[in-house]
């Protein structure tokens, strides 16, 4: 089994590039189960019920987001009934939607878990403590066939004591949320693909995707125009894992950077 897993998507550009780049993507790499980060794919910021029917239709399987979920309001009613949009797992009880699930796809269980970091993110439950719990209600094997989890959170760090706390216990641990692909991806100890941020997909001659001129101004803390997505050449930028059927780890992890002005030299 196959898996993609696309960083977060910025803007119109980032969208249009997957609406039309995935489906090549998919046949070229024999991809069985898309799951890609939406957070930003409104305008840089949220998502909405019409993106994400778009995505679905272009083959994406189950969208992931993080700190942006609810910035457009019409989401909170959609992602009540649209199961394969998820937003942090350990967000307050009671909030609306859901932040894992299992989805069947070719008689495969695939588990999907979305969470959120604790350090410079918006208020949200210990995600080390959360997680320690409900993981071990998920056996790989038992519960689900593959399970696979989107880590939101901003400190490298956070995420790579997450990655190894998770190992030889997930298919793929891999985080979103900087926008800059790391060059970490690998195999952990116990079998647990890895690697620190996805990237994003988006026009990467920006600040992590919104036009540089007000994003330097913002750091002179001069008074600007809400940020807006650059719009030029974008890049989709995400991961590729070989899952084992027999163990429900990780046999192969690669990056995946196509389009746009930002390449991997080999
Ligand atoms: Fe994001
Ligand atoms: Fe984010």
């Amino acid at each position: 089994m196959n898996f993609l897993f696309l960083g977060d998507i910025v803007g119109r550009a980032g969208r249009i590039a997957v609406i039309e780049k995935l489906p090549k993507i998919i046949s070229d790499h024999k991809i069985d189960f898309v799951i890609a980060n939406g957070e930003n794919s409104a305008g840089g910021y949220g998502i909405t019920p019409s993106i994400c029917d778009e995505l679905f239709k272009c083959g994406v399987d189950v969208i992931t987001s993080g700190n942006h979920i609810w910035d457009q309001k019409e989401i909170l009613n959609y992602i009540i009934n649209e199961k394969r949009l998820l937003r942090p797992f350990n967000f307050e009880d009671g909030t609306p939607g859901s932040g894992f699930e299992i989805y069947n796809k070719k008689n495969v269980k695939v588990g999907v878990m979305n969470i959120m970091g604790n350090i410079h993110m918006k208020k949200c439950n210990n995600v080390f403590e959360i997680i320690e719990k409900k993981i071990s209600e998920i056996k790989l094997k038992t519960h689900v066939d593959f399970l696979l989890i989107d880590f939101h959170a901003e400190l490298t760090s956070e995420k790579q004591a997450m990655g190894h706390l998770l190992d030889g216990k997930a298919t793929l641990v891999v985080g979103t949320h900087t926008h800059t692909p790391t060059l970490d991806y690998r195999i952990l100890d116990k079998g647990t693909a890895f690697q620190t941020d996805a990237g994003m997909c988006g026009d990467y001659n920006s600040v992590i995707g919104m036009k540089k001129e007000n994003a330097i101004l913002r750091f002179f803390k001069k008074k600007t125009d809400r940020l807006v997505p650059a719009m030029e050449v974008p890049t989709i930028s995400g991961i590729i894992v070989e899952g084992n059927n027999d163990t429900g780890l990780a046999k192969n992890i690669y990056p995946i950077l196509t389009g746009g002005n930002l390449k991997y030299k080999s």
